[in-house]
């Protein structure tokens, strides 16, 4: 996952496709055609992130039907970003989606996507942060998808996010996990080299930290009982040119650290340019990457 920075106000508004303009009707299918396009036009601490849900949604959203029933019921979606899955889940669960966000500026792209396809009555997103906990508004199960690489205390964190969910309920989690990052055949030693900096600025408190291996235990120590748990891997196995998604998609999401990691003196700007470069000059290849996150379903005694 990457390192963006969750500042409040900070985003402009989404400009949209104007060719979308009339798919205001939610379906799935909209929805991808739109992130199809529109990915490039979210602020661009956003993009990765965005892309990678386009990029993901067939096996998410066959997880989240395999989720228990909620039919009418509510569900929260705790650090919910722009909002993608809130829509997946109302509409795969037929259920009403409250995102929460500490984020205003994100969150008003999660409104102008809510408004292009006229889901306000299934889906609402509000200010909040997540410990500030549910207080009235206690839903029948939590989603929190890739936030809790940002808390220093994940037992902690799992407690907070109990505490929005009413007994007999559920809590459906997703997080990264590098450690499970297989790349064959090896890229070039600079690329390397770059990628080691980049896990080990990761590292720092509000990185990876291969939480996802480490959430199954945080939750049960906060008073929660394992259901589920799987590895799910987005595997590629293709012909890669330079000029690839992919290629592009793994070269962002380092230049979206690097300012950080040459602050910290893990990089610097030429290693980084010579990085880029010996790992473009490596394709066209026949390349082999698996990248993984965790997901885990958890009851609510
Ligand atoms: C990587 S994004 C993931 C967004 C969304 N869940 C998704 O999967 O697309 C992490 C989001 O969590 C939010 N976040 C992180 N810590 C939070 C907290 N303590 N309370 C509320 N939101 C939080 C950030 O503002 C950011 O929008």
């Amino acid at each position: 996952m990457k390192n963006h920075s969750a500042k409040v106000g900070q985003h402009p508004q989404v400009r949209y496709d104007s060719t979308m303009e009339n798919s205001n009707v939610l379906s799935l299918s909209n929805l991808d055609e739109w992130l199809s396009r529109a990915w490039r036009n979210v602020p661009r601490e956003y993009q990765w992130l965005v892309l990678q849900t386009w990029a993901t949604s067939a096996s998410r959203r066959a997880w989240i039907e395999s989720w228990p029933a909620v039919p009418g019921g509510l569900v929260v979606d705790l650090g919910c970003g722009p909002g993608i899955m809130a829509q997946e889940i109302a509409t795969l669960k037929s259920c009403v989606v409250h995102g929460y966000d500490q984020d205003a500026g994100v969150l008003n792209l999660a409104q102008s996507i809510n408004r292009l396809f006229d889901n306000a009555q299934r889906v609402k997103f509000r200010l909040a942060e997540i410990s500030q906990g549910g207080g009235s508004d206690k839903a029948n199960a939590a989603c929190v998808r890739f936030v809790a690489q940002y808390t220093d205390d994940l037992t902690a964190f799992m407690a907070q996010v109990k505490s929005w969910v009413t007994p007999g309920g559920f809590i459906a989690v997703e997080d990264v996990d590098d450690g499970y990052l297989v790349e064959y055949p090896q890229p070039p030693a600079a690329w390397r080299s770059a990628i080691e900096a980049f896990q080990q600025f990761q590292s720092g408190p509000r990185g990876d930290r291969q939480v996802g291996r480490k959430l199954a235990q945080a939750g049960v120590a906060a008073g929660l009982t394992l259901s589920q748990i799987s590895v799910n891997a987005a595997v590629q196995a293709e012909t890669t040119s330079p000029d690839s998604m992919t290629v592009q998609f793994d070269i962002e999401r380092i230049e979206q650290a690097l300012p950080g990691m040459i602050q910290a003196g893990l990089i610097t700007e030429r290693q980084w340019y010579e990085a880029r470069s010996q790992y473009r000059a490596s394709f066209p290849a026949f390349v082999f990457t698996s990248a993984a996150t965790i997901r885990l379903l958890f009851q609510v005694p």
